[in-house]
């Protein structure tokens, strides 16, 4: 049976990285006779330009039909003005929410090629393989009321709810015990229950999720000491499971830890395990249209797809070893570059994960 992939480049670097993920995932497709058939639409501010929406109705309706998404990035300053209801980001918002993509999850892994890359010293990040399970269709993101509005005395006021109901908390919960399940076993639970109580309730339902998994740890830690930990002693974690925004934050910082946030991928799945996959970073548009982002991320991205949503594991397998012999050769984009590395384009380091995934299949 065929299965659908929908790919959506996006704005900024989003169609250059996706250009080339595509080019990967086409190999593996041919290799390994998966039947997947693809096609693409528009998202973000190149959907908004042309169709005076972020998220078009036709966008949508593939995405619901689609066995899995593969998505660059959206956004980039051109929009910056636009109201906030057709804001590029509101079209990724839209995806995740209307799919009911609750459960992100993103692994930041240090390839012990990229050690130098970190601006830790590398016997804090060596071996460094944490999960962050982010909530990604609940929390501040999405709760009601928002706005901003005017008061009397003339003043304006912005407000945003901070709201999560025991379902949502239980859902994630249970994702980043499942997923711990298969890794170190240990769940730490982000939360800021000193001050706000709807974390409170996220920390009382971790406790009575972690009774359904008496084979994996369950310890709690306050937000801001998690950040501080994150650079101070990363290893420490194993799975770390927060909220949307706590999870947005300390996954950009995670991410940096390995070198380059170029580097990592993400799945953003819901109940039934159908998903989005996308590059941690953004749509760079400072370096858009130059040639020269790291497309690694968005091909590592593929490999999750293919891993969680398209029961293609060894696939997925095969396009991770591609993607370390790469970086063996010692190329790399300017985002990984050190001193001893070739520094590459964007569509150079994909003909090499080519041709390195060649290598790999005939080995
Ligand atoms: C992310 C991004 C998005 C988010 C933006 C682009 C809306 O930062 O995926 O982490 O805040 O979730
Ligand atoms: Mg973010």
């Amino acid at each position: 049976m065929s299965k659908k992939v929908l790919v959506l480049p996006g704005d900024g670097i989003g169609p250059e990285i996706v250009a080339q993920a595509v080019r990967v995932l086409d190999l593996v497709n041919t290799q390994f006779n998966l039947g997947i058939t693809h096609e693409s639409a528009l998202v973000g501010g190149s959907a908004y330009d042309e169709t005076g929406s972020p998220l078009p109705e036709a966008t949508l309706t593939k995405a619901k039909a689609a066995d899995a998404i593969l998505l660059g990035a959206v956004g980039g300053p051109k929009w910056d003005g636009l109201d906030m209801a057709v804001r590029p980001e509101k079209g990724l918002l839209g995806l995740r929410s209307n799919l009911e993509l609750f459960s992100n999850l993103r692994p930041a892994i240090l390839y012990p090629q990229l050690a130098d890359a970190s601006s830790l010293k590398p016997e804090i990040v060596a071996g460094l393989d944490i999960l962050i399970v982010r909530e990604l269709t609940g929390g501040i993101y999405f709760g009601q009321p928002r706005g901003i509005r005017t008061l009397e005395n003339g003043e304006r006021q912005g407000f945003n709810t901070y709201v999560y109901s025991e379902s949502e908390i239980r859902r994630i919960g249970r994702s980043a015990f499942e997923a711990a399940r298969q890794r170190g076993k240990r769940v730490c639970s982000i939360d800021k229950s000193n001050v706000l109580e709807v974390t409170v309730l996220w920390k009382e339902v971790m406790e009575e999720v972690a009774k359904e998994y008496p084979d994996v740890e369950l310890t709690h830690m306050l937000v801001d000491n998690a950040a501080m930990q994150l650079v101070r002693a990363p290893k420490q974690f194993d799975v770390m499971v927060t909220g949307n925004m706590f999870g947005d934050i300390l996954s950009d910082a995670a991410a940096m830890l390995t070198g380059s946030i170029g580097m990592l991928p993400s799945a953003s799945l819901n109940a039934e395990g159908r998903g989005m996959y996308e590059p941690c970073h953004g749509s760079a548009p400072d370096i858009a249209g130059q040639g020269i982002a790291n497309p690694l991320a968005t091909i590592l991205s593929v490999a999750m797809m293919l891993r969680y949503s398209l029961d293609a594991k060894e696939a997925a397998n095969a396009i991770e070893a591609a993607v370390s012999r790469v970086l063996d050769q010692g190329l790399r984009t300017a985002d990984i570059a050190s001193q001893d590395s070739q520094t590459v384009t964007t569509q150079a380091m994909g003909d090499a994960v080519l041709a390195a995934l060649e290598a790999v299949l005939k080995a």
